[in-house]
């Protein structure tokens, strides 16, 4: 299955290439108020109803989107649909190319709806162009680049005429256009919303803010992320979609971003995957899996159409780059969703168990309570529907969602993430939704979950604050999890800076007695420099600022907690003068605390989203002592406690400079027994 030559990196080479520039001598020129940028219809003549000086629209928010070049455009539709006319140039000389390259939209009856050319003397119309990127599926209120070639008349003296005898009122009987550039140089767009996505990226990416971007996670070039997608190996490289809106740094209008790496923690971005371009996906293509069958790379996704339909889509790739959407989609449709609601019936999980493909989808049922159905496949295109596996009212109001399936040996462990269980406890449960596990048999002919603990019996992962939505892989030595580093209904600071939403560091999974440890995952050692060893230091009822500085480190300690009676001990990380994120051990709860309320600029929630900067995890010392790792990444720290027994994982937002290491104890003393440092730097 691995190749020598990856296909990937062809195409990634091959993209960049695009942009190398003009290899010919021409120059581009314009014509009078080409670009409609005076605000009006000045130097243009229009006949009929259709086109009036308010027909020259200002651009709004949703510029980008509709790909207006400069402040104005000609948006025909604020005419009506029904109204026809036509709009002409004044004369210009056609040089250099004879291509005219602009800018179109809307005009659903091509042969009614066109841009043409006339010479000046005659009038004979030389060429015409309509909107062939006109597709009824489509959001069709935004315009690409097409271009008019006239080759044939370089040097005449030409006009335009923008024209529109459409006179029905059924949609997009109007024309949009914008940025007439004669002897234009560039190409045509492929009028695809994937590529007005990787367009979109590439020209705005460097508006993204820097303050707090991490080093060695994964984030969105720009834009908002949140639930994992798809993780994979192909053709050479770990693939990692994502739930994604490259337009803003707030969920909408779901894309899956797509990044690649060879050893997962090096991610490059590869590209917008997948966009809402079909009738059954126009509002969104959510969560869901990936896998390889013969060669190609197959995404098995939720689409979500008219009236918030969710149903499973595929989509295939022959470069592990572009995916082409099946003819015979949804291949998983609402029909087969046993008794789960239309609107919450998503996140396939895709997987092969001896020879055949299997999906675990996640749903809603009509009362309380969700439900996990188990699907399989010989072709990924035809489904037969297995049972619900599992089925609980434990998450109320709320559903299991991104389920993913683990194998341990002849285990099974079922990783979901239910959402809205809460709990009184301080040490269980306390976001709005959280990650669990149940370890048992799955029998994959009846679709039947045994949980070896008692059906409901589940257990949570991460007791920090931002940790949901996981995907999993189960490789031939181990399983690898991560997640979205990030929690539902609340507002990161990120977000003014055009970006939102990042993915933990993977981990490695380990079942040990019905118990499952998180691990860094290995290749983050590859990343380990300037190491610094200290041991032996005691704190009594002091702040002891320790000799190194870092806001990407790795930290790896053994407190010896024996003698704090009650007390606490641990560490003031991001340590500034006037703030802090404190991790220590509580001796009289017997837990490890995480403490963000003084870390720097506060989060905030949507909702009444409970205590948002403490978390605790319950555990107990191994011979008196505590092990306390941490990662460190210019806005976040996740912690594996005790080996990974729990971790926890949050964001925090510390003022520039804050960054030093305190090793404290409190209401008692505490030994240091050893502490090993590293700076993590990638890409030195
Ligand atoms: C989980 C989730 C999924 C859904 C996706 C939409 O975070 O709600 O259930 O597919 O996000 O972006």
């Amino acid at each position: 299955m691995k190749k020598n030559v990856s296909k990937l990196l062809t195409v990634l080479l091959l993209l960049s290439c695009v942009s190398c520039g003009n290899q010919n001598n021409f120059e581009e020129y314009s014509f009078a108020n080409a670009g409609f940028e005076t605000g009006l219809l000045t130097n243009w003549t229009a006949t009929g109803d259709a086109f009036s000086d308010n027909s020259v629209t200002i651009a709004d928010s949703s510029k980008d989107k509709i790909h207006v070049v400069g402040n104005f455009y000609l948006n025909g539709e604020s005419s009506g649909n029904a109204a026809t006319g036509t709009l002409q140039s004044t004369t210009f000389k056609l040089n250099g190319n004879g291509k005219i390259g602009f800018m179109i939209g809307a005009g659903k009856n091509q042969s009614l709806v066109y841009v043409s050319l006339h010479l000046e003397d005659t009038g004979e119309e030389i060429g015409r162009v309509s909107n062939k990127f006109f597709n009824s599926e489509n959001p069709n209120n935004r315009m690409y680049r097409i271009i008019l070639n006239a080759s044939e008349y370089i040097g005449e003296n030409v006009y335009l005429k923008i024209v529109d005898n459409d006179a029905q009122n059924d949609g997009y009987n109007y024309i949009m256009v914008d940025d007439f550039i004669v002897s234009y140089l560039g190409d045509e767009d492929d009028g695809s919303l994937v590529s007005d996505a990787r367009k979109y990226t590439e020209a705005n990416k460097n508006n993204v803010g820097n303050e707090y971007r991490h080093t060695y996670h994964l984030m969105p070039t720009i834009g908002w992320m949140n639930d994992p997608n798809g993780f994979t190996y192909y053709d050479g490289y770990y693939h990692l979609f994502y739930q994604h809106n490259p337009y803003s740094s707030n969920w909408d209008t779901m894309h899956w971003g797509h990044a690649i790496s060879k050893d997962l923690v090096v991610w490059e971005d590869a590209g917008v995957a997948l966009a809402p371009d079909k009738t059954y996906d126009k509002l969104g293509v959510y969560s869901g899996g990936a896998i390889e069958k013969d060669g190609t790379l197959n995404l098995l996704y939720t689409c979500v159409g008219d009236g918030g339909v969710q149903q499973q889509a595929l989509a295939t790739s022959y470069d592990g780059y572009n995916f082409t959407k099946r003819a015979s989609n949804p291949v998983i449709s609402s029909s087969q969703r046993l008794n789960s609601r239309v609107t919450d019936f998503r996140d396939p999980y895709l997987f092969e168990k001896d020879g055949v493909y299997y999906t675990l989808i996640g749903g809603k049922l009509e009362g309380e309570g969700g439900q996990l159905i188990l699907y399989s496949s010989k072709d990924l295109m035809n489904w037969k529907t297995i049972g619900s596996v599992y089925s609980s009212t434990l998450t109320g109001g709320g559903m299991f969602e991104c389920p993913n399936l683990a194998f341990f040996g002849d285990k099974e462990v079922i990783i979901t993430s239910p959402q809205s269980i809460r709990d009184s406890e301080i040490s269980n449960y306390q976001n709005i939704h959280s990650v669990t596990y149940q370890i048992g048999d799955i029998d994959f002919e009846n679709g039947v979950f045994t949980n070896e603990f008692g059906q409901d019996s589940m257990e949570e992962f991460d007791k920090g604050f931002d940790f949901y939505a996981t995907q999993v892989i189960s490789e031939e030595d181990r399983v690898i999890m991560l997640a979205w580093m990030n929690m539902w209904s609340r507002s990161y600071p990120t977000a003014t800076d055009q970006w939102a939403g990042e993915i933990t560091l993977p981990r490695e999974l380990e079942l040990v007695d019905g118990h499952i440890y998180q691990k860094p995952i290995r290749e983050i050692e590859n990343y380990y420099q300037n190491e610094v060893i200290l041991s032996n230091i005691d704190a009594n009822n002091e702040n002891i600022a320790l000799d190194f500085r870092g806001n990407t480190l790795h930290l790896k300690a053994e407190i010896d907690v024996s003698s704090l009676n009650g007390g606490k001990s641990g560490f003031h990380l991001f340590k500034g003068s006037d703030e802090e994120t404190s991790i220590y051990y509580d001796d009289s709860l017997g837990m490890v605390v995480f403490n963000r309320k003084n870390s720097g600029v506060e989060i905030d929630s949507f909702d009444d989203d409970g205590e948002l900067n403490v978390r605790y995890a319950s555990i107990e010392p191994i011979n008196d002592v505590i092990k306390l790792e941490f990662f460190l990444d210019v806005s976040s720290i996740e912690v594996f406690i005790n080996d990974g027994y729990y971790t926890m994982s949050g964001l925090v937002y510390p003022s520039e400079g804050s960054d030093g290491v305190e090793f404290f104890a409190t209401n008692g003393s505490a030994t240091l027994n050893s502490l090993v440092k590293h700076d993590v730097i990638v890409g030195a």
